[in-house]
C-alpha cells in the first residue's frame, strides 16, 4: 500500500536509468515527486507513472536558469542526478559535460540555497576511485579519490565543492554508486552486466579487455532504494556524508562476470584481449552505508544476469542492439 509524505521532492534526471526508477520508488514512498529532465533520450521510461497523482513532470533543461529555478518552487528535497553519464558521452562532449557536471551543478545548488531546500543528495559514482595503488585492498570512503576520466573529475569536483561548504544550511549527501545493472523503466545496455549478457543471450561473440579488472556493481532498484533511505535517514547520519553505494560482496572483475554469465548461457564464445581500453580497476567497500544507514542489497549480479538473459532470450525488447540503449 502507497504511504502519504507531504515533502516534495525533485529529481534531476528523472527520465534516465536510474532516475525512473528512482521516482517510482518515492512515489511508493508516498512523495510527492517531481521528474525533471530534458528528455535527452526520450521519455517513455515515465509512463508507467505518468497518471499518478502524486506525480509530475517538468520538462526542463538544467542549463536553463529560469528552468530549474521555476522548477524549485515548493520543493523539500533535490535529488541530483542529471548529468553527462559514463566516460564515452564525457569524452564525446568534453564542453557539454563540463557544463552539465560541473557548471550547471554548481549553479543548481545555489539556486537550492535560494529556494531554502533542505536536502540535497549528489549521485556520483565509485569510478572515482579510478585505480587501486594496492590490488588487495578494498576502497572505503576515506579512499583516495583517483579520477582518470573527465567524467570522474567533474563528478570529484563537485563532492569537493559540497563537502567544502561551510556555511550551508541544506543537508548535503553523496552517494558513489556501484556500477548498475538490471532493469528499469530507461533501459541501459552499455553498462558491463547489461552489455555482457545481452551478447551472450543474443549468441554474439564477445571480446573482453581488462579481465582481471575489478569493479562494484549494484542493481538499479537498489541504488534507487539507497536514495530514499538516505532522503528518509536522520540528518546527523547523513549530513555533509559520502557513501559507497552496493555490498562489499558485489566485486567482481569482467572475468568473473563472464563466468557467471556461462553458468546462465552455457554456450557463450568468449575471448579475452590483453589490450587495457578502461585502466579503471578498483574493489569498494560498502560497509558504511550498511552500518549507519541500514541500506542493504535486495540483488545481487547473478540474478541481474539472469534477469537480463530471460529478458533478451524471450524477446521481450524488440531491439536490443540499438542506440537507444546507450548513453553515446
Ligand atoms: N549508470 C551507472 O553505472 C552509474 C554509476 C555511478 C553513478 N551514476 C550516476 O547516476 C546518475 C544517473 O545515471 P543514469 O545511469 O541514470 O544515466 P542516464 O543517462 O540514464 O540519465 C541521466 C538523465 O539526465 C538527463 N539529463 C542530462 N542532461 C540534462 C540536462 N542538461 N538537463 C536536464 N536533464 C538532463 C538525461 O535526459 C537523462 O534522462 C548520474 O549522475 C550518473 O553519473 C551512474
Amino acid at each position: 500500500m502507497d504511504r502519504k509524505r507531504t515533502q516534495k521532492v525533485l529529481v534531476t534526471g528523472g527520465a534516465g536509468y536510474i532516475g525512473s526508477e528512482l521516482v517510482k520508488n518515492l512515489l511508493q514512498e508516498g512523495f510527492q515527486t517531481i521528474a525533471f529532465d530534458n528528455l535527452s533520450f526520450g521519455g517513455e521510461s515515465l509512463l508507467g507513472v505518468w497518471g499518478h497523482p502524486n506525480f509530475r513532470f517538468i520538462k526542463g533543461d538544467l542549463l536553463n536558469e529560469a528552468e530549474v529555478k521555476a522548477a524549485l518552487q515548493g520543493v523539500d528535497y533535490v535529488c541530483h542526478l542529471a548529468a553527462i553519464v559514463g566516460e564515452p558521452p564525457c569524452k564525446k562532449y568534453p564542453d557539454q559535460a563540463r557544463k552539465v557536471n560541473w557548471d550547471a551543478s554548481v549553479r543548481l545548488y545555489e539556486l537550492c540555497e535560494a529556494a531554502k531546500i533542505e536536502r540535497f543528495v549528489f549521485a556520483s559514482t565509485c569510478s572515482n576511485y579510478g585505480k587501486m595503488a594496492a590490488r588487495d585492498t578494498l576502497l572505503d570512503e576515506e579512499g583516495v579519490l583517483n579520477p582518470i576520466s573527465l567524467y570522474a573529475e567533474t563528478k570529484v569536483n563537485f563532492e569537493n565543492y559540497l563537502l567544502g561548504l561551510k556555511d550551508s544550511t541544506i543537508c548535503r549527501t553523496i552517494l558513489r554508486f556501484s556500477t548498475v545493472y538490471g532493469v528499469s523503466p530507461r533501459l541501459r545496455f552499455d553498462l558491463t552486466v547489461n552489455e555482457f549478457t545481452r551478447d551472450a543471450a543474443l549468441n554474439k561473440p564477445l571480446l573482453i579487455y581488462g579481465e582481471h579488472f575489478w569493479r562494484p556493481y549494484c542493481h538499479v532498484s537498489d541504488l534507487a532504494n539507497s536514495v530514499k533511505i538516505a532522503l528518509l535517514s536522520d540528518k546527523e547520519k547523513v549530513a555533509n556524508q559520502a557513501f559507497n553505494v552496493g555490498d562489499t560482496s558485489q566485486n567482481y572483475t569482467k572475468k568473473m562476470l563472464m563466468d557467471e554469465i556461462k553458468k546462465v548461457i552455457p554456450n557463450v564464445q568468449v575471448n579475452y584481449h590483453p589490450v587495457v581500453t578502461d585502466p579503471r580497476d578498483y574493489k569498494v567497500n560498502c560497509d558504511k552505508i550498511k552500518n549507519i544507514l541500514g541500506f542493504t542489497i535486495s540483488k545481487t549480479v547473478p540474478q541481474g544476469i539472469r534477469e537480463i538473459a530471460a529478458l533478451v532470450q524471450n524477446k521481450v525488447i524488440s531491439e536490443p542492439l540499438s542506440v537507444k540503449y546507450g548513453n553515446v
